[in-house]
């Protein structure tokens, strides 16, 4: 596989219920996760050298759902599923990240 252009991690991960910690599987990761999944294969990116995975914690779980995208190395917090055409559009393929969706420096 050649190394791709940009990569998607979206947190998946869950926790037992009271973990002081919490999880992005509180906050609805599932549909954002659903949602990267759908658009990537409607719109075939995997052609457009993109990669998608989804993974465990991430690190700001309080913040989550998470998304990483790299090579930037830039997080996004608080995803819905409406966010993810932004994502897409201005960041994995305009080079432009979506800043109100950006992790706040003391996050990340
Ligand atoms: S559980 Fe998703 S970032 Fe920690």
């Amino acid at each position: 596989m050649p190394k791709p252009k940009k990569h998607v991690l979206v947190c998946v991960q869950g926790r037992p219920a009271g973990h002081p910690r919490g999880s992005c599987q509180d906050k609805a990761c599932g549909p954002v996760w659903q949602a990267f999944s759908d658009e990537f294969a409607a719109r075939k990116l995997w052609e457009s050298g993109l990669q998608l995975t989804n993974t465990g914690c991430l690190g700001p779980c309080q913040a989550g759902p998470s998304v990483l995208v790299y090579p930037e190395g830039l997080m996004y917090v608080g995803v819905t599923p409406a966010d993810v055409s932004a994502i897409i559009d201005e960041h994995l393929l305009g080079d432009r990240p979506v800043e109100r969706l950006l992790a706040p420096a003391e996050l990340w």
